[in-house]
């Protein structure tokens, strides 16, 4: 499974790509407005620092203007992902950039038809967003299952991306669904490092050699 890291904070990216947790960058709007950094300016630093996709998403509405958009933002990089809302005229967009050779996006995924369509319109990525199901009390994880099967019965190309992922536990039953990516907020990865057990067990052997008096250097 991928690892994408939800961020526009370049110290967080640079972080975890120097450990190789970094197979990609998905960024929003919202994201954008967190760094507090121009678009253009900052998703090209990512780009530079990120091997691998980095999603830069449009903002127009009307299929023409996000062709447009699309096209600016894919002359930043190689590796610029053209992100795209899943509506009418996004998927109108998704048909045309992905036809000149782009990588597309297709961003706020709510329903399993929603992501065949993505398919079907050729998207080299679908987010179906996870944390803003369950935040609705509907189960994200469900959507998941559903877009992996379907997508399996049919041989899709279209790569699952699980996004709005707030939990160590999203990314745990993404990985035993099979979505191919998932995109986190960089604490969340960090946390997935995490157990208590680890903790106690290594404060029980540094207080067991403290007393064996040894040094290793
Ligand atoms: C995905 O591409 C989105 O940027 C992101 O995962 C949204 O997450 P949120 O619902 O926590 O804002």
């Amino acid at each position: 499974m991928k690892f994408f890291v939800d961020t526009a904070e370049i110290d967080a990216i640079a972080e975890l790509n120097d450990l190789g947790m970094v197979d990609g960058v998905t960024t929003n709007p919202s994201l954008i407005l967190k760094s507090g950094r121009d678009i253009l300016e900052v998703t090209k630093e990512i780009c530079d620092l990120v091997d691998g996709p980095v999603s830069a998403e449009v903002v127009a509405t009307k299929a023409d203007a996000m062709i447009a958009e699309g096209r600016k933002l894919a002359e930043i990089a190689e590796n610029i992902t053209i992100k795209l809302p899943l509506t009418w005229d996004g998927l109108k967009a998704c048909k045309e950039l992905t036809g000149d050779g782009h990588m597309v996006n297709v961003t706020l995924c709510f329903s399993a038809n929603q992501a065949l369509l993505a398919a079907k319109a050729g998207a080299t990525f679908i987010s179906p967003f996870i944390g803003r199901l369950d935040d609705i009390n509907l189960d994200g994880m469900d959507l998941i299952e559903d877009i992996r099967t379907i997508y399996d019965n049919y041989h899709f190309e279209t790569q699952i991306l699980a996004a709005s992922i707030r939990s160590v536990n999203h990314v745990l039953e993404s990985a035993r669904i099979g979505a191919d990516v998932i995109t986190a907020p960089p604490d969340v990865i960090k946390k997935l490092a995490f157990h208590p057990l680890t903790d106690k067990g290594l404060d029980q052997f540094l207080s067991d050699w403290a007393k064996t008096g040894q040094k290793i250097l």
